[in-house]
């Protein structure tokens, strides 16, 4: 992966790397008819297709080397230990932590950012503190933040974004105070595309001692991530984004971050010692990984890792250009994450006439509404690409659109 995945709204789209274009047989379901024409995916911001390299690395999971892991001292569970364990490797080395105990295997993003709003939260929160996120974060960056506030008495602040959709930091810098515990910024809009500078951001909140949480869902899919470099204190993202399966993602958090904070859960595996009067915790990260794992899922993402690490994936980008059509989201800095409105056509409309053509994309607020609300629409239609969507993929969803525009009589 030598360079990020981007699109510009004013360029054609590029035809990817050749050796990009032939990694699409390596993902069964790109060959899948969709009302009888070839499927031209393009929701990856949803969810990515599995290369099989992922669907045989869990089945053979299942078919090896299935055991409970961290319990037996038997041989299957002690391989199935070092399945599992080595995945957190791989997923030390994909996002550059220091070390493998700084990576806590949870669900998904969601859950990643509900147990650091839950566990910091609980200790670092009280009545006056607040907490600042930005105007453009998916509904899971703003509710589990809401909940603590509401549970500590602690204030939610939004810094606000330009028509672009991109932020404006000098309103950030006048938001961070003393009163600031925690900043939650994502790393990659769903549904404007934008590239925040999580750099920039993180060094002047760390400048008044406040630590950063990033949400790295949509990042991780196009562009390295290195967060010694970005010098977040947490960073999360889901397996099913990046090529890898549903119900497995990644928390990221600094090591001595993670230890001043309490279990998110109580259970098996996260414990040292039980009596009735009195439980002692495990060390990192297995005091947060309470209960039986997503063993296979972790396996399948270390699999999705394995295969994303030998992908140049060179430079794809992508635009549209439509009559009628209004991009919203037009960050300098942008990701091929491309969401637009068509004139007098609802949102829903557009995307079940594409689908007729075999083009998949989503419709809707995409878990953020506070976005919809700030360009006043009620949704967006939204494309977003992956490295294996080539240049007739773009085609596709442009004679697809002008179809919209023929049923609508534009
Ligand atoms: N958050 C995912 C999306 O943007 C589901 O589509």
């Amino acid at each position: 992966m030598t360079t990020a995945h981007r699109a510009t709204p004013r360029t054609r789209a590029a035809r990817p790397a050749p050796e990009v274009a032939t990694r699409r047989a390596d993902f069964p379901l790109l060959a899948t008819r969709v009302h009888g024409r070839p499927l031209v995916y393009l929701d990856n911001a949803a969810t990515s297709q599995k290369p099989q390299a992922v669907i045989d690395a869990i089945t053979r999971y299942y078919e090896t080397a299935n055991a409970n892991v961290h319990r037996g001292v038997y041989s299957l569970s002690e391989h199935a230990t070092a399945a599992y364990e080595g995945a957190r490797e791989k997923a030390r080395s994909f996002l550059n932590a220091r070390e493998a105990r700084e990576i806590i295997f949870v669900r998904s993003t969601t859950e990643g950012i509900n147990l650091v709003a839950s566990s910091f939260g609980r200790t670092n929160l009280g009545p006056g503190d607040e907490v600042l996120i930005s105007a453009m974060e998916h509904h899971s960056n703003i509710v589990p933040w809401q909940l603590i506030c509401e549970e500590r008495g602690a204030t939610l602040r939004v810094i606000p974004m330009n028509q672009a959709g991109e932020l404006l930091l000098d309103e950030y810098e006048r938001r961070l105070t003393e009163r600031t515990k925690i900043v939650a910024l994502v790393h990659v809009s769903n549904s404007l595309g934008t590239i925040n500078p999580v750099r920039e951001v993180v060094a002047r909140a760390h400048a008044r001692g406040i630590p950063v949480l990033v949400d790295g869902a949509q990042a991780a899919p196009h562009m390295p991530v290195d967060v010694q470099a970005l010098d977040c204190d947490f960073y999360t993202v889901s397996g099913h984004k990046m090529f890898g399966p549903t119900g497995i993602g990644m928390l990221y958090g600094k090591a001595p971050r993670l230890e001043a904070m309490p279990p998110y859960q109580g259970g098996g595996d996260m414990i040292r010692s039980v009596t009735f009067a009195r439980t002692t915790f495990a060390e990192i990260p297995a005091k947060f990984e309470a209960g039986t794992p997503h063993i296979a899922g972790a396996i399948g993402l270390g699999a999705a890792i394995d295969y994303l690490s030998h992908l140049d994936w060179g430079l794809v980008a992508a635009h549209l250009e439509v009559p009628g059509v209004r991009l919203v989201g037009t960050a300098a800095h942008k990701a091929s994450v491309i969401s637009f409105v068509v004139a007098g056509v609802h949102a829903h409309d557009v995307g079940t006439i594409v689908d007729q053509e075999g083009v998949a994309i989503r419709t809707g607020h995409h878990c953020t509404q506070p976005v919809m609300e700030f360009f006043g629409v009620p949704a967006t239609a939204r494309a977003s690409f992956a490295f294996y969507n080539t240049r007739e993929d773009a085609d596709a969803l442009v004679a697809a659109l002008a179809k919209v525009r023929q049923v609508f009589g534009g």
